[in-house]
């Protein structure tokens, strides 16, 4: 796919460039960053609306956007640096399907709140990233959790912490078989309710903050 392959070619490029890739990584760029997020695309509901969460150089938001031209993607990214590449990214793309918000993700809940699906990769332990996510997820909404191989530990670990912000039925999703190896491992989750501690404001509160530590 023409647009992918653009992808690579800004992230092997600028991306390197600027910082926001590894130097290692070009060799293993399409394998290891575009196509394993790519296939998470597999995973994610016709037409929905997905955030990412710390989309960094646009990994996975911007390979699902391409993968999936039905679902509307909104990259969240603290870092101007990232936002800058990002912006120009998905102007040169012409990725209609795509906006960015620049801030954190318990800063943007009024802008980007209520989606279908939230989606992250590499952010935080599971406990801290289900306090940015859940609250950008609608209620019966999907978290979706890139994360390695130690996925069902991390469920085990937090599993109450992130029961208590109303998230449940964990499971680890492996996606991409046979086209990436190893294959990728997503942590699913589902919003059931805005957490027995409540928000304010969308923000996690003290207790949910402590819990997630
Ligand atoms: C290790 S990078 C991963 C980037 C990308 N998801 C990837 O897989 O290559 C973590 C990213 O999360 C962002 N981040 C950190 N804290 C955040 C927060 N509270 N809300 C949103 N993004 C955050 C960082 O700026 C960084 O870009």
């Amino acid at each position: 796919m023409a647009s992918a392959r653009l992808y690579t070619d800004w992230l092997v490029s600028a991306g390197v460039e600027r910082g926001l890739i590894g130097p290692r990584e070009p060799d293993r760029i399409w394998s290891r960053h575009v196509l394993n997020c790519a296939v998470l695309s597999s995973v994610v509901p016709a037409d929905a609306t997905v955030v990412d969460v710390g989309s960094g150089a646009g990994l996975p938001g911007i390979p699902l956007a391409i993968a999936r031209p039905d679902v509307r993607v909104t990259l969240v990214e603290p870092l101007e640096r990232r936002t800058a590449f990002l912006d120009e990214v998905v102007a040169a793309l012409e990725l209609t399907n795509v906006r960015v918000l620049r801030g954190r993700a318990d800063e943007v809940v009024d802008r980007c709140g209520g989606a279908d699906v939230v989606t992250s990769r590499a952010v935080a332990p599971l406990a801290r990233l289900m306090t940015w996510s859940a609250p950008l997820a609608r209620i019966g909404g999907e978290i979706l959790a890139m994360k390695g191989s130690s996925a069902a530990e991390e469920i085990e670990r937090d599993r109450q912490a992130v029961a208590n912000l109303g998230v449940g039925e964990l499971s680890v999703l492996t996606v991409g078989d046979g086209v990436v190896d190893p294959p990728t491992y997503v942590i699913r989750g589902l919003v059931r309710s805005s957490g027995r501690a409540g928000r304010k404001g969308g923000k996690p509160t003290a207790k949910q903050r402590r819990t997630a530590r």
